[in-house]
């Protein structure tokens, strides 16, 4: 089985994914850590040099090489904009990625983005009396599609890691 998390930035996919791989004995893969890998740049400065269109062409050529190189047992955790191009939906269908999503109450992200966002380029410039806005719009944005590519959604609410990792295994071993 090949199992891929999106979700929100801040939805706590890597975390999730490192756990759920390990409780699985899989590989663990986070898209934008092979970014960085093969660009030896961060995720920042790409969008600096290049944009964020380059940074997307980017994003699907690593995950093209990732997928072509036929690994089972994955789970591979997507940047919060990967499930949104449909060519990268076409590559993990090519491996039969379980799609999941990782939803996560909106003002919890709020909470979590605020102080978590000087790596992430779509937020790092956003003003504070504005941030709030700017994320619920950007959630808004991507939730139907977000929700429409799910085989499995997980809702995070006012829960423990533990107890999010243990739904996930289970939804997982049912479906
Ligand atoms: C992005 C999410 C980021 C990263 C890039 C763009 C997005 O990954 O790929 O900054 O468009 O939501 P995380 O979701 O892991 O923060």
């Amino acid at each position: 089985m090949n199992i891929a998390l999106y979700g929100f930035m801040g939805a706590g996919k890597t975390s999730l994914g490192k756990a759920l791989a390990t409780k699985l004995n899989y590989l663990f893969v986070d898209l934008d850590a092979e970014i960085t890998k093969k660009t030896n740049k961060s995720i920042n400065d790409i969008f600096k040099e290049k944009g964020e269109i380059a940074f997307r062409k980017i994003e699907h050529e690593v995950l093209k090489e990732f997928i072509k190189k036929n690994d089972t047992n994955v789970v591979l955790s997507l940047g919060g904009g990967s499930i949104l191009q449909p060519t990268n939906r076409k590559l993990l269908e090519l491996r039969a990625y379980k799609n999941i999503f990782i939803d996560v109450e909106i003002n919890t992200l709020i909470k979590r983005l605020k102080n978590d966002r000087a790596h992430r380029p779509l937020l790092k410039n956003i003003a504070d009396n504005e941030f709030d806005n700017y994320i619920k719009a950007l959630y808004t944005s991507r939730k139907f599609s977000y929700d429409n590519y799910a085989e499995i959604k997980i809702s995070v609410e006012n829960e423990s890691f533990d107890a999010t990792l243990q739904k996930l295994y289970l939804y997982l071993n049912a479906n």
